[in-house]
C-alpha cells in the first residue's frame, strides 16, 4: 500500500464536526465513532489540485468546467460500466439538497414519499419540509441481513398518493448492497405504479464487491434520478460537492428551475476542483482504502462477535457497523449512558426509525489503533451491563 491509513491525523480544534462537536452531542469528549466521515487524508491528487488553487490565491466567481463532467462520466463508466452523457448531470452542494430538489420536481404537495426504514434519517425529514407525506414499507431483518418486504412495498406503491420512492443504495445504516434481482424488482414495481425512484447512491463507491446503479438496469420507462457525490468515497464532505443524474431532459429543466427559485449555490471552486481531481486520480487510493476498511471491519466484527447475545450484520459496503443487541434487553438510554461513561460515541439505531431500536451504528473509518480502542470500550460497556 502506498497510502498509510494508520497515520495519526489529529482533527481536534479544526472545527471538525465528528471530533470537536462530540462533547456537545455526548456531553463529554469521547472517541467519536458516530457521524459518517473518515479520519483520513484524501488522495494525493486531490491535495495537489487544491494546493494549486490556494497557490493561485484568487477566489473570484467560478464555474464547473466541462472536464469535471467528463471525469464523472469516465468514473461511472470505469467503475460500473454505466454510460451517461455529460448533460445528464446537475450539480448540488450536497446530497440532501439533491433529495429535496428531486422530490420537489417529481411530486406535488400532499403526495406520499415511500421509504424503507431503518434508513438514513434525513430521509424522514426532507419530505415534510416541502409538504410531502412520508410512508413506510419497513425492511425485513432475517439472518443478520435486510430484505425488501415486496408485498408491503407494492401495497404502498398502489396508493395513488404515492408518487416517489426514496431509495438508499447501498443501504445506510446496514451497509447492504442490493442484488440485481432486487433492483430489477423495484424498477418493475415502481414502473407499474408510475412511482419515480430517487436513488441515493452516495455509498456506492465504497462497495467491497460490486454495486450496480439502479438506473443502469432501467430497461422500462421508470423514472429514476440517481444521487451521487465524491464526499463519502474520498472524505470530502466539508467541500460540499454533489450531483444528480437524470436522463429525462424535461425533468432536468424542472430541477434547474427549482434550484434557481431556491437560490441554491453552485459548487465553489474547492468543491469543483476536488471532485474533478478525485475522479481523475483517486482510483488507486480507493482500492487501498477499501482494503483498510475491510481490515477495520473484520477486526471490529471479530471482537464484537465474542460478546454473548450480540450479533454483527455483515457489511457489503462502507465503514459503518450495524450491531444487533436486542437479545440483551438493554435499553437505548442505559446503553448510551454506559458507552459515554466508557468514552465512546456511537449512533443509536432508533435514529434510523423505530425498526432500528436495539441496534447501534459504529463508524470504523479511523486508524487501527483507534478502532481497537473504540471497540474495547464498546465491549467493556456491554460487559458491564451484562454482568
Ligand atoms: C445515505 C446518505 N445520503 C446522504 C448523506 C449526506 O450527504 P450530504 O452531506 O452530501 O448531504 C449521507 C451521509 O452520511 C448518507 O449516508
Amino acid at each position: 500500500m502506498t497510502t498509510n491509513f494508520n497515520e495519526v491525523n489529529r482533527r481536534q480544534q479544526t472545527n471538525c464536526l465528528k471530533w470537536d462537536n462530540a462533547p456537545t452531542v455526548f456531553g463529554k469528549a469521547v472517541l467519536p465513532m458516530w457521524i459518517a466521515d473518515m479520519d483520513f487524508h484524501p488522495p494525493a491528487g486531490v491535495t495537489l489540485a487544491l494546493q494549486k488553487v490556494v497557490n493561485h490565491n484568487i477566489y473570484g466567481y467560478n464555474f464547473v468546467p466541462d472536464v469535471a463532467n467528463t471525469a464523472i462520466c469516465n468514473w461511472l463508466h470505469r467503475k460500473y460500466n454505466w454510460q451517461i452523457e455529460p448533460e445528464m448531470i446537475i450539480y448540488n452542494h450536497n446530497v440532501v439538497a439533491s433529495i429535496s430538489v428531486a422530490l420537489e420536481a417529481l411530486t406535488q404537495p400532499g403526495e406520499n414519499v415511500l421509504m424503507c426504514p431503518p434508513v438514513y434519517n434525513p430521509f424522514f425529514e426532507v419530505p415534510p419540509r416541502i409538504g410531502r407525506n412520508v410512508v413506510f414499507a419497513p425492511l425485513h431483518y432475517q439472518d443478520h441481513r435486510y430484505y425488501f418486504d415486496f408485498d408491503t412495498f407494492e401495497q404502498r406503491l398502489a396508493d395513488p398518493l404515492t408518487t416517489a420512492f426514496l431509495f438508499c443504495s447501498p443501504h445506510n445504516p446496514s451497509g447492504r448492497v442490493w442484488s440485481q434481482a432486487e433492483l430489477s424488482q423495484i424498477i418493475m414495481l415502481c414502473a407499474q405504479y408510475n412511482v419515480a425512484i430517487i436513488s441515493d447512491e452516495i455509498h456506492s463507491d465504497l462497495a467491497f464487491e460490486s454495486h450496480v446503479p439502479i438506473a443502469a438496469l432501467n430497461t422500462t420507462q421508470a423514472t429514476i434520478v440517481t444521487l451521487m457525490a465524491p464526499s463519502k468515497t474520498f472524505n470530502l464532505a466539508g467541500l460540499q460537492a454533489a450531483y444528480l443524474i437524470s436522463d429525462n431532459a424535461q425533468l432536468r429543466e424542472r430541477i434547474v428551475a427549482i434550484r434557481a427559485e431556491r437560490a441554491y449555490p453552485d459548487l465553489n471552486i474547492f468543491g469543483a476542483t476536488a471532485l474533478q481531481a478525485a475522479y481523475e486520480t483517486g482510483g488507486d487510493w480507493l482500492t487501498e482504502l477499501l482494503v483498510q476498511l475491510k481490515k477495520n471491519i473484520d477486526t471490529a466484527h471479530k471482537q464484537l462477535s465474542q460478546l454473548p447475545l450480540i450479533e454483527v450484520t455483515p457489511i457489503d459496503a462502507s465503514y459503518l457497523l450495524w450491531i444487533d443487541y436486542r437479545q440483551t434487553g438493554i435499553s437505548e438510554n442505559t446503553l448510551m449512558s454506559e458507552l459515554i461513561e466508557q468514552g465512546v460515541g456511537i449512533t443509536l439505531g432508533s435514529v434510523y426509525g423505530e425498526e432500528g431500536r436495539g441496534f447501534i451504528r459504529i463508524n470504523v473509518a479511523t486508524t487501527e489503533t483507534l478502532v481497537n480502542e473504540g471497540i474495547n470500550r464498546i465491549v467493556a460497556a456491554f460487559t458491564n451491563l451484562m454482568t
